[in-house]
């Protein structure tokens, strides 16, 4: 079997699991109605679940949280509207006596074609009418319940009626399905962008003080499972590990969370801090907290560029503007501290973390600008592929600029257009020399 029909045989396994399970929903709604309109005599007899084996995402998180039956009735539940939404139909069946719907069977009052179930319609199915059995089910929506958890079933509130609805988001149902979600697209709703580079671990030019942090965060990624559940640790501290990288303007913070990402295999996300301040406070928190709890869920790495704003005293409030800003920070505080993953928070200055911050990292990674042999090793890996006259003399280069390593990919950049331009066949040290009087200029410096 090759890769592709490998990948087709385990979402078509995936999908199998899933009509399977709402096959057997579709069971338990007919018994569950045909009990409660027989009357009570007859006892509820609830069918048999499916057998879901390991292997697919579903037959996994069942087995990997012991899900019981009524916790498997509630999830098919809210992934019911998603892929088959005609199951419900049932629900919508009129009682006759008051010519509207049985207010037994819950389900949202904005419901259009489709039925929309409620915390009152999974209640329903499970327990019927006897109202002791229903008050023991309700453990089943508590937030630290792995339906929640895990399976990331949601429950919204609605004013003005207050019916619970019971839903779970798309990507959840996607991952279900093919184990694999789509990325979030960036948006005003989703903050946070995936970082990637095609630069390699060893193209990070860095002190060996620096290395070794990073390689200690680095073996955290590896080996926290063996050291939080094998060792039992999770008991003591949770999994979350919080970094300041704090240095220079393009001196590789961005570079090196992008490319802990890579070794580790995980996504990073830059946050975009600029959305946090914003005037409709309720918003920005609902979406911060979307990126927090996929960040949990799909164990990305969470990195925020410029996290000044967050470090400064907060100070007296002036406007109301502030005073949301305050408040926005401070839920972003809480949640950053909270995180179950890496989160690196990225700085510019060491002088504005106050100590008390400064603290909660686990590790704080100082990033320099480099010395004159970092500066040849980063010419000589920059200009490694390029083609470059016999009279430019990197060491040179090296000792007489003091330049970041970002400002060194500019002018290599820079350099080449102006090789190209002037129908040059090689980069030639003239064109690195106005690059670089670009590059200063720039930077508000003269060479
Ligand atoms: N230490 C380094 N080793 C290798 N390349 C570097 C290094 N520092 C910077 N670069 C180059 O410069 C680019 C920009 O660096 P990066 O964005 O990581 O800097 P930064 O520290 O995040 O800067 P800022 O504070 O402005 O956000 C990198 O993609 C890389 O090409
Ligand atoms: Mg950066």
């Amino acid at each position: 079997m090759n890769d592709a029909t490998a990948a087709s045989a385990v979402t078509r396994a995936n999908a199998d699991a899933i009509s399977r399970e709402i096959s057997w929903l579709e069971k338990v709604i007919e018994a569950r109605l045909g009990h409660f309109f027989d009357g009570t005599t007859t006892p509820f007899a609830v069918p048999p679940a499916p057998t879901q084996e390991r292997g697919t995402v579903l037959g996994d998180l069942i087995a990997r949280t012991g899900m019981n039956t009524s916790a498997r009735m509630v999830l098919a539940l809210a992934v019911a509207p998603h892929v088959n939404s005609a199951v419900l139909d049932p629900f919508y069946v009129k009682n006759s006596a008051i010519d509207r719907a049985f207010s037994q069977f819950g389900g949202h009052p904005d419901a259009g074609a489709a039925f929309i179930p409620s915390v009152e319609t999974a209640l329903f199915l499970i327990a019927g009418t006897d109202t002791a059995a229903r008050i023991g089910a309700m453990q089943l929506f508590d937030p630290d319940h792995p339906l929640r958890l895990s399976a990331g079933v949601t429950l919204t509130q609605t004013p003005p009626s207050q019916v619970s609805r019971l839903d779970i988001p798309v990507h959840r149902v996607v991952a279900l399905c093919d184990g694999k979600p789509p990325r979030p697209d960036f948006s005003p709703n989703f903050p946070a962008r995936r970082l990637t580079t095609k630069l390699r671990w060893d193209d990070l030019i860095l002190p060996a003080g620096v290395r070794d942090q990073l390689q200690h965060i680095l073996s955290w990624l590896e080996n926290r499972d063996q050291i939080l559940d094998d060792w039992g640790m999770e008991r003591v501290f949770g999994r979350g590990y919080k970094a300041l990288f704090y240095g220079p303007p393009g001196t590789g913070k961005t570079l090196t969370a992008t490319l802990l990402g890579q070794r580790t295999g995980l996504d990073v996300y830059r946050v975009d801090l600029s959305m946090v301040v914003s005037k409709y406070i309720g918003e920005t928190e609902k979406n911060l907290g979307l990126i927090f709890d996929m960040a949990a869920e799909r164990d990305w790495i969470l990195f925020f560029d410029e996290a000044d704003a967050l470090f400064g005293t907060r100070t007296a409030t002036a406007s109301s503007n502030d005073r949301h800003a305050n408040q926005e920070v401070s839920y972003l505080l809480q949640r950053i501290e909270e995180c179950q993953s890496l989160v690196i928070l990225a700085s510019n200055l060491r002088s504005n973390i106050d100590d008390a911050f400064f603290r909660r990292f686990q590790s704080a990674v100082g990033f320099a600008r480099p010395t004159v042999p970092e500066r040849l090793q980063l010419w000589q890996n920059t200009l490694s592929t390029v083609p470059v006259a016999e009279d430019v003399s990197l060491r040179r280069l090296a000792r007489d600029h003091d330049l970041s390593g970002a400002a060194i990919a500019n002018i290599v950049r820079h350099a080449a257009v102006s090789a190209l331009r002037r129908e040059g066949e090689t980069v030639a040290t003239e064109d690195i020399k106005s690059a670089i009087t670009a590059e200063m200029r720039k930077e508000g410096r003269t060479s």
